[in-house]
């Protein structure tokens, strides 16, 4: 795992408008400790010095996800986490993409001015045509067009994400001058934001946590289901016998012990010493994410339970930010001619 301070712009003055931040998540189901460490952390600390719009990007998801039933089922349910872990509809917009469709026509007029080998070199297009060979739709291709014009239809200049979205990120500012370049000064060049654990590994301890590659630690899950994903992850691989000395650094369940707790050095010392084992660290790190996350759990059963709560919000959501979108369609329509 990547070590990292999070680049925090500078705190702002209430007087002025609030700058605007934007960041889309995968309706994947309920999420994962490497979604939350690596940018849900962010959006709920984001939300009160910005005016902060998330989205739930069913759009994207349909370049994978094709049952309707679990696409809806999924949509509820990360919105639900969402709000669970701590997204607060009067501080922020949570929405879902497909809720604000003027997205697509802006999706439509950026692929314009965006070359094809601009998305052919996407390493996650890549990456998809190994995972899904039969099934490379165009969606994947224009995935990252799509997502350039989710930040940019609401002018937003910050993007928190983990660090597997700095390509797409980087193409979304290259779609920008592109745009600005041709019709004249129209988006900011949008910006990433990462945590301080911007690519959390999986319990293979080798790959990047990911529901598709069953290599994640649920959050939402039952105590006893968390504790077999954690108690199932691979710790430093050099150290075979009890007694061996371990290497916290290269260990992922020692790296997890940084953000759960504050006493990590402790359980790091205990490790290198031969003091502790690689199951009492895991057993300790088990129950840590259980009662970190309890609160969370609870809330989010009692969401589950209330859809009609959950589908208000998100209406709501997609109704308030109705405005920004129209304008900007406006006025981007305006400057290609098309009015
Ligand atoms: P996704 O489910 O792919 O839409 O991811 C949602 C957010 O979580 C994105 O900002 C990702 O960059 C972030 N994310 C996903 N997996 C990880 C991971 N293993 N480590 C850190 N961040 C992640
Ligand atoms: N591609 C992002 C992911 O897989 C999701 C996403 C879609 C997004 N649109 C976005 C992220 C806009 C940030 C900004 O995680």
């Amino acid at each position: 795992m990547t070590i990292e301070l999070a680049p925090l712009p500078a705190p702002v003055e209430t007087a002025r408008p609030r700058p605007r931040i934007f960041s889309g998540i995968q309706p994947s189901g309920a999420p994962h400790i490497g979604n939350d460490l690596g940018a849900i952390r962010n959006y709920v600390r984001l939300q009160a010095e910005y005016e902060a719009i998330y989205c739930i990007v069913d759009y994207h998801a349909l370049t994978s996800v094709h049952d309707p039933d679990r696409l809806r089922r999924q949509t509820r349910e990360m919105a639900s986490a969402l709000l669970a872990l701590g997204l607060d509809p009067e501080r922020c917009t949570l929405f879902v993409q497909s809720h604000r469709p003027e997205v697509t026509e802006l999706a439509w007029l950026l692929a314009t001015v965006t070359p094809v080998s601009w998305l052919e070199r996407t390493p996650t297009y890549k990456e998809k045509k190994l995972n899904q060979p039969e099934d490379i739709n165009h969606g994947l291709l224009t995935y990252p067009v799509l997502q350039a014009a989710d930040i940019v239809i609401y002018k937003a200049s910050l993007v928190p994400v983990g660090r597997d979205q700095a390509a797409h990120l980087e193409l979304s500012r290259e779609i920008v001058r592109a745009f600005n370049g041709r019709y004249g000064d129209t988006f900011p060049e949008p910006q990433a934001v990462f945590t301080e654990a911007p690519v959390v590994l999986g319990t293979d301890g080798v790959k990047k946590m990911s529901k598709s590659l069953g290599n994640a630690i649920d959050i939402f899950a039952e105590p006893e289901v968390i504790r077999k994903q954690v108690m199932s992850m691979v710790t430093d691989t050099r150290r075979i016998l009890r007694t061996d000395p371990g290497r916290p650094e290269v260990c992922n369940v020692c790296q997890l012990h940084r953000f759960f707790g504050t006493d990590y050095e402790q359980i790091w010392e205990g490790e290198r010493t031969a003091r502790t084992g690689c199951v009492d660290t895991k057993r300790l790190l088990a129950e840590r994410i259980i009662e970190h996350y309890a609160p969370a759990r609870e809330r989010y059963r009692e969401l589950i339970a209330q859809p009609g709560q959950v589908d208000r919000v998100l209406a709501q959501g997609a109704e308030r930010i109705r405005p920004i979108a129209e304008a900007t369609m406006t006025e981007v329509r305006e400057k290609m001619g098309l009015r």
